[in-house]
């Protein structure tokens, strides 16, 4: 079970996103509650502002650090258990590690930025990590936020019907997954490789290791930096480096 609470001053943006699927059903199942909390709603001044104009000039508005710092105190006081993230594009760059440490939380809380970004003191005093989905610039942290709870959900286990099916999935094992197929076996001339129609489980895990090794080299050769393979993946890395050239 894991607990998201996501600090943001759109919350109606993430509605639809987390109320299908595999997000839906986590929820219905008890797996996963999901609390939307608007910043404004925690903004004091009469106007209830959450944002103003930065200090020293420039375009843009900066989000207001008073609001933040009130909605946290009231949903995480004690911070136990929680962990508080900041979405920035200056961050650490998201990935499936980050979402494998994360789905180890009892509570994660999730802060929004938007317009310019926040005051440089939510980063400073109140989160405990910044977090980027990557080197682009978004409008409003909502995006990010929702992509991190799907990442992060799914690891939870039961969430998915099949457990097997995340501890294979690219970049859990440090490699990228094998090729899918599924019915028919032939269309319009395009097969589905023998191996997989032979019901020959060995050799089919053969192949899957191979075809998973093969993509990595080709597409994420990085990836192959990271990790130790053992003696055989080892050496089925270097028959397809021979044959790839
Ligand atoms: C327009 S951005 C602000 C960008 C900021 N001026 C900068 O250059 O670093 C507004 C908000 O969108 C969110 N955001 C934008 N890009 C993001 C990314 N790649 N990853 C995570 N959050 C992002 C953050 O919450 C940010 O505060």
């Amino acid at each position: 079970m894991i607990r998201f609470d996501i600090l943001s001053v759109f919350p109606e943006m993430f509605e639809s996103p987390l109320n299908h699927s595999i997000l839906k059903r986590a929820q219905e199942k008890g797996m996963a509650e999901i609390h939307l909390h608007n910043i404004r709603d925690y903004a004091e001044d009469k106007h209830r502002m959450t944002d103003d104009a930065p200090y020293g000039g420039g375009g843009g508005m900066v989000m207001k650090v008073e609001p933040i710092d009130m909605a946290l105190a009231s949903i995480v006081p004690s911070r136990d258990n929680a962990l508080v993230v900041l979405l920035t594009p200056q961050g650490e760059t998201f990935n499936q590690k980050i979402a494998e440490e994360m789905s180890r939380y009892f509570r994660i809380v999730l802060v929004c930025g938007h317009y310019e970004g926040v005051d440089e003191r939510v980063r400073d005093h109140l989160v405990d990590r910044e977090i980027s989905i990557g080197d682009f610039v978004l409008t409003g942290g909502e995006l990010s936020a929702m992509v991190i709870v799907d990442a992060v959900t799914r690891l939870i286990p039961g969430v998915l019907g099949n457990y097997d099916s995340a501890s294979y999935d690219s970049f859990s094992t440090g490699l990228l997954e094998y090729p899918h197929y599924t019915r028919p076996g032939s269309y319009r001339g395009w097969q589905v490789p023998d191996v997989l129609l032979s019901g020959n489980h060995r050799e089919i895990e053969s192949w899957r290791k191979k075809e998973s090794l093969k993509r990595t080299y080709l597409r994420r050769p990085d990836l192959l930096e990271k990790i130790e393979l053992c003696d055989e993946d080892g050496k089925t890395l270097e028959d397809i480096k021979k044959n790839c050239k």
